[in-house]
């Protein structure tokens, strides 16, 4: 079964990739994912944050030296706060290229188009095949104007692509007053790929302890939908690549964003709950299904339920006039006198 795709201009030997996760933040695990069948992986964000801590303490150390601090020699450092993981990140690139047999893709993580998107070109130097830009932007003040929200977008965007030649994917969230809009602006400002969705932190509120807690939780397949209708009205409106991102847990849910029209189908939490291997029991039953359907290859499905998602007027208003009808009439005691009554 050929299972071999394109996504952002790389040819991978299969649709499943690995998303940004500690599992491939070490050579062992990339190698692990890989061996499973993975077509790429994208390693955990390097952060702004991380970069902006590591010039700030090179300032520092250059200043040190320049003045002839004692200290500067005896490393009385200020706190690294992140460490040195820049130039660890540069390191783990290098020898995921050099030991496991899959385009790696690096993963920046940022809001500003500030000089740690110079990083970028050391990122293409260490052997990247291509670089995933997760614009984590949250306009906390509630009067950013929604254009000056979005420029942020295609300036990190453009910034990155004047400094690589090496293709770049934009991961986007939802919250925009028109997604497809941004998308569009984005393919054309020169995006060779978009994510879909970016998952942000799930803070909440305990009333009991009156505290506010943040946190990751592992998604579910419930929350593919959102992304998968997503994909379906966007396939055939950009040129880019989509790659399909969030509940990933079975090779139903695979399968299904491939038939909503996604190049590539990512998947974190579900390994994470069991294992990198579980991308080979996500690959066989993809497998399975194609054989099942009579399709030669994972070319052929891909896109087929499209325009359903775009067009079709059950998936629009119309459907959800007739979606809540069909809930009332399932969920509440007056639906039950109306099933009661018959029509
Ligand atoms: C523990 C953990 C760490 C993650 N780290 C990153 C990261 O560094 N950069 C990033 O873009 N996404 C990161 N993600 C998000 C995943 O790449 C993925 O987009 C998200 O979990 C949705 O996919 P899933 O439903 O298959 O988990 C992380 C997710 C988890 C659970």
């Amino acid at each position: 079964m050929d299972l071999t795709t394109k996504y952002l201009g790389l040819t991978l030997r299969s649709p499943l990739v690995a998303s940004a996760s500690p599992l491939t933040g070490t050579v062992g695990g990339v190698r692990r994912l890989a061996a499973a069948g993975v077509g790429a992986v994208v390693l955990p964000s390097l952060f702004e944050e991380q970069l902006k801590a590591e010039d700030e303490r090179d300032a520092w150390l250059a200043d040190a030296h320049a003045n002839g601090h004692a200290e500067a020699r005896g490393g009385y450092l200020p706190d690294p706060v992140l460490g040195n993981r820049p130039h660890q990140y540069l390191d783990l690139i290098k020898r995921a290229v050099d030991q496991a047999p899959i385009p790696v893709i690096a993963s920046l993580n940022g809001v500003s188009p500030g000089g740690w998107t110079d990083y970028a070109w050391a990122i293409e130097q260490a052997g990247a095949s291509a670089i995933e830009l997760n614009v984590y932007y949250l306009p906390g003040d509630p009067l950013v104007p929604a254009r000056e929200a979005e420029r942020r977008y295609t300036e990190i965007l453009t910034t990155v692509k004047a400094v690589v030649n090496i293709p770049v994917a934009v991961k986007l969230s939802p919250f925009f007053s028109s997604l497809g809009e941004m998308a569009v602006v984005l393919d054309h400002a020169g995006a060779d790929g978009l994510v879909l969705f970016n998952r942000f932190m799930q803070t909440d509120i305990d009333p009991e302890t009156f505290t506010v807690s943040g946190g990751l939780r592992l998604s579910s397949p419930a929350e593919a939908a959102l992304p998968r209708a997503w994909i379906g009205r966007l396939r055939g409106h950009v040129r880019c690549s989509l790659a399909a991102t969030t509940g990933v847990e079975s090779a139903a849910d695979v399968v299904a964003y491939l038939l909503a029209g996604a190049d590539v189908v990512m998947t974190t939490s579900a390994l994470l709950r069991y294992g990198p291997e579980h991308a080979r029991v996500l690959l066989d039953g993809l497998r399975a299904w194609l054989d099942r359907k009579g399709f030669e290859s994972v070319a052929a499905p891909r896109g087929l339920l499209a325009r359903s998602v775009e067009g079709e007027p059950a998936y629009g208003r119309t459907g959800y006039l007739s979606a809540i009808e069909q809930a009332t009439y399932t969920y509440t005691p007056h639906g039950t006198a109306h099933r009661r009554a018959g029509p």
